[in-house]
């Protein structure tokens, strides 16, 4: 029968849930977690070398202190009071196109097949930013170096990684200064050179920022008083001086 809902990721088949066709309780006993991630988004098993590297690359998004917009959204809705779920929804939505969404991005500009300095005129004619490169803090990220370093073991750092490390090349000729690549960039051009469709890279980023938010809400809850706010100390009004309503 023509039904309205189609899967082809999951389903339950003789009354057991299947994966891309695998039983899930065999898939509990044989795989780990890595390995299951993968096997949704890809529809197969990896293999040894393919699951080391979605390994490093998903543990690179697990946290980066309390600073970035997740993790203090995440932080300030658990100590409003709000349950772990509303706590991690309001940490997701921090993330966006400069807080982990540059995966996305920047894997789209490397899979459109451009070359490096075509690629680097197109976003900075129209003024924009190359996703993916540049940090407020690093002049090299070591996040993006090692995860190119284990790209480079694992047989992974192909053209869009070529690609990226070309881009960098060219905006450093432009802006007269090196514009690191960073870890969104690397993740992006490793993802690419993995096969990954440039449509999952934020993807990644929630899968393992998800594991960082949790552990930091729980320790909001166990660690601080409910109702943290800024301090009166650090806000500034400089709107217009009191006036009366006539
Ligand atoms: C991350 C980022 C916000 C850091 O910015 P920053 O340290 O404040 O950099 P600055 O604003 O001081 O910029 C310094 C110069 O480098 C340029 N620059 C920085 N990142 C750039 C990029 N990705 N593409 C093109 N130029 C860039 C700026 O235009 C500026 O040039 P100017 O001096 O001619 O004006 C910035 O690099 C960026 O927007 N990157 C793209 C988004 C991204 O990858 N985010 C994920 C970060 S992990």
């Amino acid at each position: 029968m023509d039904k309205k809902w189609k899967t082809s990721i999951s389903g339950i088949v003789d009354g057991e849930v299947h994966i891309h066709g695998y039983k899930i309780t065999d898939l509990i006993n044989q795989v780990n977690f890595t390995d299951a991630i993968w096997l949704e988004l890809k529809g197969e098993l990896p293999t040894e070398k393919e699951r080391t590297m979605l390994d490093a690359i998903l543990i690179s998004t697990i946290d980066n202190g309390m600073g970035p917009p997740s993790i203090t959204n995440a932080r300030n809705s658990a100590s409003a009071g709000n349950p772990m779920q509303a706590a991690v929804a309001a940490g997701v939505l921090g993330i966006g196109e400069y807080h982990g969404g540059a995966i996305e991005e920047c894997a789209r500009l490397l899979q459109m097949g451009l070359a490096a300095s075509k690629l680097v005129e197109k976003v900075i004619s129209s003024g924009d930013r190359i996703p993916g490169f540049g940090h407020k803090v690093y002049t090299e990220d070591p996040r993006a170096k090692q995860i190119f370093e284990k790209a480079k073991k694992l047989g992974f750092f192909r053209e869009h990684c070529e690609l990226a490390v070309a881009v960098e090349q060219e905006l450093e000729k432009l802006k007269g200064k090196k514009i690191p690549i960073n870890v969104d960039g690397a993740i992006a051009a490793v993802v690419s050179d993995m096969g990954f469709d440039y449509r999952l890279g934020k993807g990644f980023f929630i899968i393992g920022r998800v594991v960082g938010l949790v552990a930091h809400i729980f320790e909001e809850w166990v660690r601080e008083k409910p109702f943290r706010r800024v301090p009166n100390e650090e806000i500034e009004y400089d709107g217009v001086s009191p006036r009366k309503l006539k």
